[in-house]
């Protein structure tokens, strides 16, 4: 069943976090499906730019309509990832969305409200909440590339001015995390002072943690020793560590490289194992189980795992999409 987004945050908030899976294929979308069937947990689905470009806007709604019909219990919410303005609006326009992001972040502070405040107005009007951004986070985004120096951590008294004037429903929020492999080196880790200080000038608000995903050493590891050469140093968010940033607010964790590096291990230890393989389904049936797995596992660290027949329950049917 498709959801609003802000539904689920309605019943998280606090508590657990939504997990924010992003897809391209169709075996990452049953594996997702069947994941969070086994978890027992409520989702979203993200789609990106790049995913629509790659796979086609037609074929992941295809995708995501028969995963529904094959797996009738699951819970979630579809969303658009990283939009600019002319995506929000074809996504808010074809009825299939619950939420958009609209990432203005790398406008001035102004830009950025006057281009929320328009998507905002468009999509209320068609009963859609809205993700903004404030800050910049590292890492490469929408062909921005922006490193750790120069990642601005969201200003708490900006973050509540700026949702006042935007009217945005949730925040994407700049608190030490980056998108990609590459995130942390040393000693750093989230910024939990930040999250508070966020917290307390926007009490309520749901809080978005982009760039969550945790590059496993021991995934890294056996990427490399199957021909890969990721740095070894690769190094993301302590999964642990959101259980900590929960009841601060935040709500909605955005998973991405985590299942891209599930791909890269299930194929590359596939291929050196079976030189001789070429029937792709081999391959692609152990992803969708590893994908599960892997959805299974972040689950529990967001503590949505086994919250499915409470949000169910509490579900009223107007916010039903
Ligand atoms: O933050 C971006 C997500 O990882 C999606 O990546 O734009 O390459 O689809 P993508
Ligand atoms: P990761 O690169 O850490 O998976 O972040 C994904 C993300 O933020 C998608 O919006
Ligand atoms: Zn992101």
């Amino acid at each position: 069943m498709i959801v609003t987004t802000d539904q689920l945050f309605k019943l998280a908030y606090g508590k657990f976090a939504i997990g924010a899976y992003n897809i391209n294929n169709m075996e990452q979308t049953l594996g997702l499906f069947k994941g969070h069937v086994k978890a027992q947990a409520p989702f979203i689905v993200q789609i990106s730019k790049g995913a629509r470009k790659y796979a086609g806007v037609k074929m992941l709604e295809a995708m995501l309509r028969s995963a529904e019909e094959m797996y009738p219990e699951v819970i979630f919410a579809v969303h658009l990832d990283h939009g600019d303005e002319a995506t929000c609006y074809e996504c808010i326009d074809s009825g299939f969305y619950s939420s958009v992001m609209i990432d203005a972040s790398h406008h001035p502070f102004a830009e950025n409200v006057a281009i929320t405040r328009r998507v905002v107005e468009r999509a209320h009007a068609r009963g859609l909440s809205v993700e903004a951004e404030l800050g910049m986070l590292g890492g490469v985004e929408e062909d921005i590339a922006l490193d750790e120096k120069h990642a601005l951590l969201t200003d708490p008294d900006e973050a509540a001015e700026f949702v006042a004037q935007s009217g945005c429903d949730s925040l994407a929020v700049a608190i030490g995390t980056s998108h990609g492999a590459y995130k942390f080196s040393g000693k750093q880790g989230l910024h939990f002072d930040r999250i508070a200080a966020i917290q307390q000038r926007l009490p309520g608000v749901p809080l978005v943690m982009h760039g969550s995903s945790s590059v496993p050493a021991e995934e890294v590891r056996r990427i490399n020793e199957a021909g890969g050469s990721l740095d070894p140093a690769a190094r993301g968010v302590d999964d642990d560590e959101f259980a900590r940033a929960i009841p601060l607010g935040v709500t909605k964790v955005n998973i991405d490289t985590d299942g891209r590096l599930v791909w890269t291990r299930v194929h590359r230890e596939y291929f050196r194992d079976c030189p001789d393989g070429f029937d792709f389904r081999k391959p692609g049936q152990v992803l969708i189980d590893e994908y599960a797995n892997f959805i299974v596992h972040k689950s529990r660290k967001l503590q949505s795992a086994g919250t499915l027949p409470l949000v169910r329950e509490a579900l009223q049917p107007a916010f039903r999409v």
